[in-house]
């Protein structure tokens, strides 16, 4: 399927086809996010499958015709928006996986990370985001037509890092350019909308205060994610710590450590914990010592927590 449109290919970094053991594994790992899971799933869910619900309506509400158009009718996007390394961008790559085992269909996640593209040339972000929602009305009308009346997939456009995409409004003005980028958007989750076709957008962003009104506007939800705290850092923390030979005690004191402090209000983001911490003692003893407590304490007190991305941007 994919091999007969090149220009998908390159617009999407990879396309994630769902259900995927992978993905399973990767969102129940996930902490702390259990509601936005469960109810980020159900949203996607009905939009991804419209003949969900009305299965569900003619089991149990078989008159329930206009509550069943109010639901039908929730616009197609959601947005995930909090402090950076909280599971934002892990969360829109896995959550089609509890979707497609949900709806028992197949679902194709096409992830487009706004940070990494558009060298800034005008027209060029609108070009991209016009280009992702084609690509995406495109794979959601086919689906529909092969099959028929049941939907037979469903199509989830994820655009990370949209921040991007309105970003000079900081500054007291927004560029022309940013403008017709939002419109594009706008224009692309209005046309998912009504031609009712079984896709849904995710947009994920560090600030929704980044986000332009009219977008947000037109979310079905938006969910909020944060750092996390001290239970839930801990249940990051337990697992490996334990695996490495870490007492209770040590793996308490960790998670003390890890927290905020004196000198800082915050404390490590989720991916500080798996993608610095942990990685960070690994590779400390390897290749010749095993990690231990006394070690880890001694790189603890070097390691800072990154700041939260409000705080660095308005310096
Ligand atoms: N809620 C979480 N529970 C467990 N690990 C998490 C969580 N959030 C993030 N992580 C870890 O941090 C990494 C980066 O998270 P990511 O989803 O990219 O953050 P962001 O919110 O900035 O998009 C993930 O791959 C995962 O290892
Ligand atoms: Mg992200």
């Amino acid at each position: 399927m994919a091999d007969d449109q090149p220009q998908l290919n390159d617009l999407f970094d990879r396309r994630l086809e769902f259900p995927d053991m992978d993905a399973a594994r990767r969102l129940n790992r996930l902490v702390g996010v259990d509601d936005a899971k469960s109810r980020l799933t159900k949203l996607l869910a009905i939009l991804v499958n419209p003949e969900g619900p009305r299965a569900w309506a003619s089991r149990h509400h078989p008159q329930a015709a206009t509550l069943l158009d109010y639901v039908e009718r929730r616009p197609p996007l959601v947005i995930l928006a909090g402090d950076v390394g909280t599971g934002k961008t892990e969360l829109s790559e896995t959550i089609g996986d509890a979707v497609a085992r949900q709806e028992k269909i197949g679902v194709t996640l096409y992830p487009l990370s706004l940070s990494t593209r558009g060298s800034g040339k005008v027209g060029e972000m609108t070009k991209l985001v016009s280009a992702a929602f084609d690509a995406t009305l495109d794979a959601a009308q086919k689906l529909r037509r092969t099959a028929g009346a049941r939907a037979g997939g469903g199509v989830i456009l994820l655009v990370d890092e949209a921040d991007a995409l309105t970003q000079s409004r900081e500054d007291g003005q927004m560029h022309h350019e940013d403008r017709a980028g939002v419109n594009a958007f706008i224009r692309g989750v209005d046309r998912l909308a009504e031609k009712r076709l079984p896709a849904a957008v995710i947009l994920c962003t560090n600030r929704l205060s980044a986000i332009d009104p009219a977008v947000q506007r037109r979310a079905a939800d938006i969910f909020e994610f944060h750092r996390p705290n001290d239970v839930q850092r801990r249940a990051v923390l337990d697992g490996p710590l334990a695996e490495a030979g870490f007492s209770r005690a040590d793996i308490d004191r960790v998670v003390q450590m890890t927290g905020a402090a004196r000198d800082r209000a915050y404390g490590f983001t989720f991916s500080d914990l798996t993608q610095r911490l942990l990685p960070t003692l690994v590779l400390d003893a390897y290749p010749d010592r095993p990690v231990t407590f006394a070690r880890a304490q001694q790189l603890l007190e070097t390691m800072t927590p990154t700041p939260p991305f409000q705080d660095r941007r308005r310096g």
